[in-house]
């Protein structure tokens, strides 16, 4: 079976280039311009493959491969990743998962035509949260766990809700559970593994055990604007120093918890943001994740309690919101197996590993079977411009992929 590499390059390098930011990296945010244009193009793409395309009612994109035994009847063994970004991300998160999908469809089906099993490559319209706080809307669409009324909750930083942003794509937020499927019976994602346990292991694939779990908080410090010429340091109530005080003790908890705990502020809004005004109120967000659930639990208490003791002893005012809480989850027994097996054919020993980032597959696993395989990234680096991986080990992927796929739908 040949996998097309030159194929999956120029796939790979096109879809970068689209969103492509000034200072390096791209940037696909949900329902954007640059969304819309790399949507377009994996559609192109699946038509050429001779795929039947379908876009669901929050812009999901499916491309369908008939199954020979069951067509049109039987649960589809799916595909795919995430086409949307972090702020200038890199070349292959999500968009691996979406070309190496495809290629290897692609590659089955030149080898022994049509599968017994339906298969498709599923394009997630939105995994990362990066334009609204929200994440995993395709997935959680697809599995039927989006809230009524949510798309009116959600805002970008320009106040644009997420049923805005639907609508000016031509997507209707009142008809979102139409896209749940229910005949899906796996779900198998090649993806990056974002981190530098494969690489210092020097192995080249990974089979992912468990999908750690993560909770994302949104903490506002309430202190006392005031001129920042006439108010002595001691009168002051700075919400900007408090919340950095805060921003520490954040790190050493997880710190203090230990690996594979980590803590992480990525997002910070000062008001009134002006040189010369003492700030009067900070917003920002804390990212935990840890492997077990109840080490999570515990990690997102400590952070709650050394902010609130902050807050008390500097006389601020102060709101915590959970965003979302989500338990680790576990990847499914069978397709592991198989993931295994398909390595083995290759000659490789896939090496288990927890999983520290979060993957569409840990929502689509309320609903089918689940399996992830990793391919190493260069120095652990990713969600940044510098992510890479070598070719051999892209190509590697895609094949194992493509065994696995053959294993569940041929
Ligand atoms: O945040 C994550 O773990 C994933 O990259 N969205
Ligand atoms: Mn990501
Ligand atoms: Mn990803």
């Amino acid at each position: 079976m040949r996998i097309d590499l030159p194929l999956l390059e120029r796939r790979l390098d096109e879809l970068y280039a689209i969103g492509a930011e000034p200072d390096g990296g791209a940037y696909r945010p949900l329902y954007g311009e640059a969304w819309a244009v790399a949507c377009d193009r994996v559609e192109h793409w699946m038509r050429e493959a001779e795929l039947t395309v379908h876009r669901d009612a929050v812009g999901n994109v499916w491309g369908r491969l008939e199954g020979s035994r069951d067509a049109g009847g039987g649960k589809a063994v799916v595909t795919g990743s995430h086409i949307d970004t972090v702020r200038r991300g890199g070349r292959l998160d999500g968009a691996l998962g979406i070309v190496a999908g495809l290629g290897a469809v692609q590659a089955l089906e030149a080898e022994y035509g049509a599968p017994k099993r339906p298969l498709e490559v599923l394009v997630v319209c939105e995994e990362e949260g990066s334009r609204f706080n929200t994440n995993f809307w395709g997935s959680r669409a697809i599995v039927g766990a989006i809230q009524s009324g949510e798309a009116d909750r959600w805002r970008d930083a320009a106040g644009v809700t997420l049923a805005q942003a639907m609508r000016e794509r031509g997507l209707d937020p009142s008809h979102i559970s139409a896209a749940t499927r229910t005949d899906l019976d796996a779900f198998v994602e090649l993806h990056i593994e974002q981190g530098s346990v494969l690489e210092s292991a020097d192995v080249p694939l990974g089979v992912v055990t468990t999908i750690a779990g993560g909770v994302h908080l949104q903490v506002t410090v309430i202190g006392r604007a005031d001129h920042a010429g006439t108010t002595p340091m001691d009168l002051r109530l700075d919400a900007l120093v408090g919340a950095a005080a805060m921003v520490e003790a954040i790190a050493h908890c997880a710190a203090v918890e230990g690996r594979p705990a980590v803590a992480t502020v990525g997002k910070l809004r000062v008001e009134p943001d002006q040189i010369n005004v003492v700030p009067g109120r900070v917003v920002f967000t804390v990212d935990l994740r840890h492997a077990e659930l109840e080490a999570c639990r515990n990690l997102t208490q400590g952070v709650r309690r050394v902010c609130e003791t902050l807050a008390t002893e500097r006389g601020l005012g102060i709101e915590i919101t959970t965003l979302h809480e989500r338990p680790p989850v576990p990847m499914h027994a069978d397709i592991r197996t198989g993931i295994e097996a398909a390595a083995a054919k290759e000659d490789v020993t896939a090496m288990a590993l927890v999983s520290g980032a979060g993957h569409d597959a840990q929502i689509l696993a309320s609903r089918c079977r689940v399996g992830m395989l990793f391919v190493p990234s260069n120095d652990g680096r990713s969600h940044c411009p510098e992510e890479a991986t070598d070719l051999a080990d892209l190509e590697l992927g895609t094949r194992v992929l493509a065994r696995t796929l053959e294993r569940l739908a041929y």
